[in-house]
């Protein structure tokens, strides 16, 4: 599903993107790829995507 309907980019991109440079701050997913840099519509779904995959990924270290 696209999130960032301005740059083409979808929910699936920003967790590749989450679990390839676990960003700290939206701010820092932003400087990875393009989302929320135009109408900004799309930049509190996706922080919700973002944060969704942070805490999948803390799920998933506290397992190993
Ligand atoms: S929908 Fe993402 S910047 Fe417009």
């Amino acid at each position: 599903m696209y999130v960032c309907l301005c740059n083409a980019v979808s929910d699936t991109a920003i967790r590749k993107a989450v679990r390839n440079h676990q960003p700290k701050t939206f701010q820092e997913l932003k400087s990875f790829m393009p989302v929320a840099d135009k109408c900004g519509k799309c930049a509190c779904k996706a922080r919700l995507v973002m944060e969704d995959e942070l805490q999948q990924l803390v799920q998933y270290e506290n397992i190993a």
